[in-house]
């Protein structure tokens, strides 16, 4: 099966990934909240876009971190500006959750948008990336991964069964 969900993001995305690499869960909500649990030390911070999916910050409190909570504005399409998150990054940020497409807003981050976004990621090497794509195969936008910038930091990707089931990964 995991070789199955290499060859998908191999073929759909353009992203090489090994067996190792993979872990497959019983649906987004629980891959994201085991990264936590996995990853979070007391007071690490996690920088949630809003709106957001509801889940998140309960299951990043569970996990004993600390929601930061960055409002998007209507007027920028309820996406995350890189100023502002160039302001929210501190020493104990240990994730930028992005959620593109986004539930609730719709929102889908351009890979021009997502580049300006990693410019800045750059710069901060301790902060990881946890992309929520579940809702990928149901936009109708163009959207691209954050995956796509190589880097050695940390990506988490979720995906979704009921994603996988409308859409066979092998
Ligand atoms: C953005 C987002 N992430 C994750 C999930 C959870 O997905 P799953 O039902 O696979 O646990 C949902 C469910 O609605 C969602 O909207």
């Amino acid at each position: 099966m995991k070789d199955a969900v290499a060859k998908k993001f191999k073929r759909e995305n353009g992203l090489d990934y090994k067996a190792s690499q993979i872990t497959v869960g019983t649906g987004g909500k629980q891959v994201l909240y085991n990264a936590f649990m996995a990853t979070l030390n007391p007071g690490d911070e996690v920088i949630i876009p809003a709106p957001y999916w509801v889940s998140y910050p309960d299951m990043v409190m569970l996990a004993g971190g600390e929601p930061v909570e960055l409002v998007c504005r209507m007027e920028d399409g309820f996406k995350l500006k890189p100023e502002a998150l160039e302001k929210a990054i501190t020493p104990k940020t240990k994730w930028l959750l992005l959620n593109s497409p986004s539930n609730p807003t719709g929102a889908a981050y351009t890979r021009a948008e997502l580049k300006a976004l990693t410019d800045v990621l750059v710069k901060h090497p301790h902060v990881h990336v946890m992309t929520d794509e579940c809702m990928n195969t149901w936009s109708t936008t163009t959207s691209c991964s954050p995956r796509r910038r190589r880097s050695s930091r940390r990506f988490i990707r979720a995906r979704s069964p009921s994603t996988a089931a409308r859409r066979p990964i092998a």
